[in-house]
């Protein structure tokens, strides 16, 4: 197939448009390297069109969306807080960027659109673990911004007769997350702060927990939602199924890297959720899918990737 891997140069991006040239299909991608970089498709870099433009340019998606088959839309602003803080950026990025994609879709004859949307859209609801079945009520305009784009989808499915897969994704992390801001994902900034001998800021007391999930689960999970038939409209969590607090993470890093980091306590974050666990049987039942890297695998494999450089 023809791919359009929107934020391909980004975290989860570059991974899914790896995949996808490793296994004999044709990549472009279109990235802003707001936080992508060209350095994380550096190893299939001669195989990919990368396209610098932005997501928010509709005539560019557009254009970048004739004669593919599917579109992976990875492109968005990740932080919570960031949203709290920056509330119209980020409804730019994440919402027209959607609708962009959606219409670039359309009107381009693209079979498939693949969205990663986000467990953020759950909010605060204390039941755990998530199913796709409870009423989404995100607390943060990132919540609301994955849910308005996962509704924009299901509406153009039955519209326009366009497939449409959102990926709920729990916390995922791996090799080429960016640890370098505050806003960055938990997991890069700890190990990176691990392996430098640096002390870890905990939002909060630590028993928070998240259901963490390395990146290749979540590559194999985009490749079943672009291929499988029968699941237009639909939404499925990716995740792994265990739960994990903050003081665990900090456990098991101790545990591999070898080293003791007394975390710091500060305030929670606003915007934050507290639980996070997901129920991934719908995916398994109708994606085949399976976390084969668990949390400790992957986690050692990070620590590996980030200790090679
Ligand atoms: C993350 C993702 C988001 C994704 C969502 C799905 C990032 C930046 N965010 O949001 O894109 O849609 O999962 O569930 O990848 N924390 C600390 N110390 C730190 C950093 C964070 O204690 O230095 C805490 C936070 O307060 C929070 C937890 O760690 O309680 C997770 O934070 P974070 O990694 O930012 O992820 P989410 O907000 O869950």
């Amino acid at each position: 197939m023809r791919a359009l891997v929107t934020g391909g140069a980004g975290f989860i991006g570059s991974h899914i448009a790896e995949r996808l040239v490793r296994t004999g299909h044709a990549v472009r991608v279109l990235d802003d390297l707001s936080a992508g970089k060209r350095a994380n498709l550096a190893a299939v870099a001669g195989d990919v069109e990368l396209v610098v433009a932005d997501v928010r340019d509709a005539a560019r998606v557009d254009e970048l969306a004739r004669d593919c088959d599917v579109i992976f839309h990875e492109a968005a602003i990740v932080s919570v807080p960031y949203s709290v803080e920056h509330p119209i950026q980020t409804n730019g990025v994440n919402v027209i960027g959607t609708l962009n994609v959606l219409e670039a879709a359309r009107k381009q004859g693209v079979r498939r659109v693949v969205f990663a949307c986000s467990a953020a859209v759950y909010g605060e609801d204390p039941a755990q673990p998530k199913t796709e079945s409870m009423l989404p009520s995100p607390v943060s305009p990132y919540g609301v911004e994955k849910l308005a784009s996962e509704h924009y989808l299901a509406a153009w499915s039955r519209l326009f007769g366009l497939e449409t897969v959102s990926l709920r994704y729990f916390n995922v992390f791996g090799p080429r997350q960016d640890p370098s801001s505050p806003y960055s994902g938990v997991i890069s900034i700890f190990v990176s702060r691990f392996l430098a001998g640096q002390p870890v800021t905990i939002f909060g007391d630590g028993e928070q927990y998240r259901d963490f999930v390395y990146v290749d689960n979540v590559v194999d999970a985009n490749l079943a939602a672009a291929t499988r038939d029968g699941i237009s409209g639909r939404a499925f969590n990716v995740g792994c199924g265990r739960r994990t607090t903050l003081n665990q993470l900090v456990a098991i890093l101790g545990h591999i890297t070898g080293r003791a980091v007394l975390p710091r306590h500060e305030a929670p974050r606003a915007g934050d959720i507290r639980e996070s666990l997901a129920d991934i049987s719908r995916a398994r039942r109708e994606l085949a899918y399976e976390p084969r890297i668990d949390v400790d695998e992957g986690l050692a494999r990070l620590v590996e990737d980030v200790r090679r450089g």
